[in-house]
C-alpha cells in the first residue's frame, strides 16, 4: 500500500485493534475451512472459507467492528474530560470511569449485525444506546439488539433513512453516532471500525497455507471489502490476490461506483434478502481504499445466495456450515463466474485458482435462516450456529 491508503487503514491500526481485541474474554480466531469438495467440483485449485458464525457469540465479524470502535471513542471522550490514565477496556467494565461516562450514548443504524455489535460494546463499557432499524428489519434482529440492553427505534423506508435519522437525533440530542458507513466530516468512527475488521482479515492471513489468488468478498457499504483490499495487500504486496467486491443486484453500490469511477448511490427499494448488503450508498472512507485497490465487482441475485447456504448446509462436498443470507454472496459470485465462460476468463479463474471468501455472518436471524435453507441451523452437525 502507499502513503493514500494508508491514512483509512494503517498497520499501526491494526495492530492495536489486534491488541486490543485478543484481551477480550471469549477472544478465539474464527476457523478457516478448506472445501476441498467444492474446490473440485466448481473446477477451482482451493476454495478457503473463513467462518464468522463462532465471533464472540454475536454470529457475525462485525462482533469486531462496532463495539471496537465504541471502545476508541470512549477512550477519546475520557481523553476529553482530562483523564491522563490508560483507559482499559477492563477499567471500563469494572465501572472505574462510571461517573465521566455518564450521560454518554451512542446511537447508529443498522440491518442487524452492526446494531449487535455497538449494543454490545455500550453495555459491556458502560453508556446508553439506541439502535436505529428501518422497515424490514426483522423483529428477531431487533430482539437480539435489545438483549444488550439497548433501545431500538424502527424508522420507515430503506438502510440509508435509518443512517440519516440516526445523525440526525443524535445532532439534536448531543449523542454520538457509532456508524459503520462515513460521509463527508464523519471518518475517524468508521475508520475504528474498518480497523477492527482487519483483525479477521489478518487472521485468515496467517491461517492459509499459502497466498490466495482471488478474494471474494460481498459488499454493503464497503467496509468490510476495504479491510480486505488493505489486509491482503498489506500481507502480499505484488503477489495480492485479485479481489472482487460482490453485491445483490438490487444494491449494487460499489459496482455502480467503481462503473462511474466516483462514489454513486443506487435508489429504490434495495430490497434484498442479504439484510447486510442493502445498502445504496458506499461509505466514502472504504471507498478511498477500494477505488485504489479494488480489482472487480460484480452482483449477484437473492437466488444465488440461498444456493450457496444450502449447499453449504448440505454437506453435499464438504463438512457443513451455517453460512447466514448475508454471508454467501462472494462465494455465489465466484461459482457464477465459474459457470461463464467470459466472466471466468475475464476474472482469471481456473483450474489453478485458489479462491478465499468470508462467510461473515452465522445464522443472525434463525427463523430466516430455517425457511431458506428448510431446517433450523441448530440441526446442522458440526456447526456453531
Ligand atoms: C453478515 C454481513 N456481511 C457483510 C456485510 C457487509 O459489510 P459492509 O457494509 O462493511 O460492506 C454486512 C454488513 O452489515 C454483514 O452484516
Amino acid at each position: 500500500m502507499g502513503p493514500r491508503e494508508y491514512t483509512v487503514l494503517s498497520p499501526e491500526g491494526l495492530a492495536a485493534a489486534r491488541a486490543e481485541i485478543e484481551s477480550w474474554p471469549g477472544y478465539a480466531e474464527t476457523p478457516l475451512r478448506r472445501l476441498d469438495g467444492l474446490a473440485g467440483a466448481a473446477g477451482l485449485g482451493a476454495v478457503f472459507v473463513k467462518d464468522e458464525a463462532s465471533r464472540f457469540g454475536l454470529g457475525s465479524f462485525k462482533a469486531l467492528g462496532g463495539a471496537y470502535a465504541v471502545l476508541q471513542m470512549m477512550r477519546r471522550h475520557l481523553a476529553e474530560k482530562g483523564v491522563t490514565a490508560p483507559v482499559t477496556a477492563a477499567d471500563l467494565i469494572a465501572g472505574r470511569w462510571r461517573a465521566q461516562v455518564a450521560g454518554l450514548t451512542v446511537c447508529c443504524a443498522t440491518d442487524g449485525n452492526h446494531g449487535r455489535s455497538v449494543a454490545w460494546g455500550a453495555g459491556r463499557y458502560g453508556c446508553r444506546c439506541v439502535i436505529y432499524v428501518h422497515a424490514t428489519v426483522s423483529q428477531a434482529r431487533c430482539d437480539a439488539i435489545a438483549h444488550y440492553g439497548a433501545e431500538v427505534r424502527r424508522v420507515p423506508g430503506t438502510y440509508d433513512d435509518s443512517v440519516r435519522k440516526a445523525a440526525e437525533d443524535a445532532a439534536a440530542n448531543g449523542w454520538v453516532v457509532v456508524s459503520d458507513t462515513s460521509y463527508p466530516g464523519y471518518m475517524e468512527i468508521p475508520r475504528d471500525v474498518m480497523q477492527g475488521y482487519t483483525v479477521m482479515v489478518d487472521e485468515a492471513v496467517h491461517q492459509i497455507d499459502a497466498p490466495p489468488t482471488h478474494v471474494f468478498i460481498q459488499g454493503g457499504v464497503g467496509g468490510l471489502a476495504a479491510a480486505v483490499v488493505a489486509q491482503t495487500w498489506e500481507a502480499w504486496g505484488v503477489d495480492r490476490p485479485r479481489v472482487v467486491a460482490v453485491e445483490p443486484d438490487r444494491a449494487a453500490c460499489i459496482v455502480e461506483s467503481l462503473r462511474a469511477g466516483h462514489p454513486v448511490a443506487v435508489h429504490g427499494d434495495l430490497d434484498t434478502l442479504m439484510a447486510g448488503l442493502a445498502c445504496g450508498e458506499v461509505s466514502l472512507l472504504a471507498w478511498e481504499m477500494l477505488d485504489a485497490g479494488l480489482h472487480d465487482g460484480l452482483t449477484v441475485p437473492d437466488a444465488a445466495a440461498v444456493e450457496v447456504m444450502r449447499l453449504l448446509a448440505s454437506g453435499r462436498h464438504d463438512p457443513p456450515l451455517v453460512a447466514g443470507e448475508s454471508a454467501t454472496a462472494g462465494l455465489a459470485g465466484c461459482l457464477l463466474a465459474m459457470a461463464d465462460p467470459a466472466l471466468k476468463a475475464a476474472l482469471g479463474l481456473d483450474a489453478d485458482s485458489r479462491v478465499l471468501v468470508f462467510s461473515t455472518e452465522g445464522a443472525t436471524d434463525p427463523a430466516l435462516y430455517a425457511e431458506l435453507v428448510g431446517r433450523p441451523a441448530k440441526t446442522i452437525e458440526g456447526t456453531a450456529s
